[in-house]
């Protein structure tokens, strides 16, 4: 059977829209297109184990089943003894009104992992043997990571084919993008792997302001990122979509007729075709 394409959703840069993009995304991979999809959040914050499942309903899990910090061996050493499998922190259709989409929560533990891992050897390569397993059970494993490259990213990204970047359209994000690109040239040098860039994705995007055009049009003919591919589709500066979390729910199941789901929708067939 095919095996999955391990996606990365990354940015050194905090509030950008990864996490968004990363629901939404791998809601209408399964939901418009068919694609068994899992959802993996690597970042202590919880924020997409929340945009997709209740608080309650993540409480209940974390205790019974396993969250990220079980796989990252975080707090292996826990009450309940041994770390649970990789296969049983897995939600299976985490949303009823999406068949397809499984999620693997994240955990407040992992804000330690980067201390708890720092004299483990080959701590950045446990998530990469570990989803070795389901990888023929998925067509698209999305990860989202954490505003940083450290531990839990650098795990991720070992796994991972392709990495996305989504990005806002301002100067201080320009900076980080030349930054972002050296940073990965040198984990993939030192750790050995390779990983495709799949583009930038333009976020949180005000139509309004020719400060946001201007920087995304700048970008798109700089000749020091004439390697990278800017994504056509841009994600608008949407408040339904900054709301629907508030329901644990993706934007299509808030509100399907939001300029913010019209986007992701498109967005999302963009990056089929771009993953062919
Ligand atoms: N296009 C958008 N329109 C309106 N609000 C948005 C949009 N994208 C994201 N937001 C809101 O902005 C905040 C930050 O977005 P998000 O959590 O997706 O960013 P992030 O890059 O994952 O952040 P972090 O680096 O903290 O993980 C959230 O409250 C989110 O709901
Ligand atoms: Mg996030």
């Amino acid at each position: 059977m095919a095996k999955a394409q391990v996606i990365s959703l990354i940015n050194m840069k905090g509030g950008v829209g990864k996490t968004t993009c990363a629901v939404n995304l791998a809601t209408y991979l399964a939901r418009d297109h068919g694609k068994r999809v899992l959802l993996v959040d690597f970042d202590s914050q919880t924020n997409t184990s929340l945009s997709v499942m209740s608080e309650t309903a993540w409480e209940k899990w974390a205790d019974k089943h396993g969250t990220m910090a079980d796989v990252l061996e975080v707090h292996g050493k826990k009450k309940r003894g041994e770390p649970a499998k990789l296969a049983d922190c897995i939600v299976h259709d985490v949303l009823p009104e999406v068949p397809g989409l499984d999620l693997i929560p994240s955990h407040l533990a992992l804000t330690f992992i980067d201390l708890d891992l720092a004299a483990r050897p080959g701590r950045e390569r446990i998530f990469s043997r570990k989803i070795e397993k389901v990888l023929g059970d998925y067509d698209v494993i999305l990860c989202d990571c954490p505003p940083n490259l450290m531990t839990a990213t650098q795990n991720a990204l070992y796994a991972s084919d392709a990495y996305l970047i989504p990005m806002q359209p301002d100067y201080l994000s320009t900076l980080g993008l030349n930054l972002l690109q050296d940073r990965l040239g040198y984990l993939t040098r030192e750790l050995e792997f390779k990983i495709r860039c799949l583009g930038v994705v333009f976020t949180r995007v005000r139509g309004w302001l020719r400060y946001h055009a201007e920087t995304m049009e700048r970008l798109r003919s700089a000749k020091e990122f004439k390697r990278l591919y800017f994504f056509e589709t841009v994600i608008p500066e949407n408040i339904k979509l900054a709301e629907a979390p508030m329901e644990a729910k993706p934007i299509e199941l808030h509100d399907s007729t939001a300029t913010g789901a019209e986007a992701f929708r498109a967005l999302t067939k963009e990056l089929v075709v771009r993953l062919k």
